[in-house]
């Protein structure tokens, strides 16, 4: 049987925190008595979400990037709050456009979009390993897309970090297993969510406080894997047809 997981109290780290689903994910592990350590790029608005969010207990800015930031995050944590028993990794970038003819310019966004959406979460999540597997009960929650199972031509890279994101959260689940870890690891694939990610993006779009709560209450009910909205469909089309679901995400 599966356990629920219980947000009260708990100390979440959580990427992404000052925009879109990151931002109504704050607001949603509040309302369950969670204590959230925000962290985000633009340091001015971590120490607004800390300054003005009674549930923020504290921040930090750093650009995930960067070579290294993931393991300043992990030994802030280790250091300043070692009771953490929750790692959401939720901050990712998308970069659009055509790679054919890539030049050196190219290369740099490639590896940054890789160290952002697939290096920083890898690296978090281990890191943070031996600080999760001291609690009776913790959680990795690693948000993934439905582009990670029918990528977009046009987000060639981002759908590629999503599929790598997506591979490893099931390895890792394995690996936690066999060791014994009590740690929930939760694959979330979202849905087309209404946020800056999204802004070129026309057609219709679900709420952020929507796809925060479908996160929230996916974890509670120990899942380890979280469709959300339209994303449960497409993982419907894509055992039927994996070639339905690629045209079906690539005409959109
Ligand atoms: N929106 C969608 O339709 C959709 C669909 C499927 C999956 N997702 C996934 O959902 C998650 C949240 O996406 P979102 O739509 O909420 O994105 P968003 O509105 O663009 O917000 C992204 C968040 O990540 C942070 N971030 C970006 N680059 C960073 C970096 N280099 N270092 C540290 N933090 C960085 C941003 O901080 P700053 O403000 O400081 O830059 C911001 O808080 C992502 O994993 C995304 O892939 C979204």
């Amino acid at each position: 049987m599966r356990q629920r997981f219980d947000f009260n109290s708990r100390k979440v780290l959580l990427t992404g925190a000052t925009r879109g689903i990151g931002r109504a994910l704050v607001d949603r592990l509040a309302a369950r008595g969670a204590l959230v350590l925000a962290t985000g790029r633009d340091p001015s608005a971590v120490a607004l979400l800390v300054r003005d969010t009674p549930a923020v207990l504290d921040g930090m800015a750093a650009d995930l990037g960067e070579i290294g930031a993931a393991q300043s995050i992990a030994d802030w944590v280790k250091v300043r709050h070692p009771d953490t028993s929750v790692v959401i990794n939720n901050a990712a970038i998308m970069n659009r456009g055509a790679l054919t003819g890539a030049g050196q310019d190219h290369l740099e966004a490639i590896s940054t979009e890789i160290a952002v959406n697939l290096r920083a979460p890898l690296a978090l999540s281990v890191a943070l390993l031996p600080v999760l597997h001291r609690h009776s009960g913790a959680a990795i929650v690693n948000v993934t897309s439905g582009l990670a199972i029918a990528p977009r031509p046009d987000a060639a890279v981002y759908c590629a970090t999503k599929a790598g994101l997506r591979s490893f959260t099931r390895a890792l689940r394995d690996q936690c297993r066999r060791a014994l870890y009590p740690i929930q690891v939760t694959e979330v694939v979202m849905t087309l969510v209404d946020t800056g990610l999204t802004a070129p993006v026309a057609i219709r779009k679900y709420p952020p406080e929507r796809a925060a709560a479908d996160l929230v209450r996916g974890v509670e009910a120990g899942l380890e894997e979280v469709w959300v909205e339209k994303a449960k469909h497409l993982r419907l089309v894509h055992r039927l047809s994996p070639k339905l679901a690629y045209r079906i995400m690539r005409a959109r």
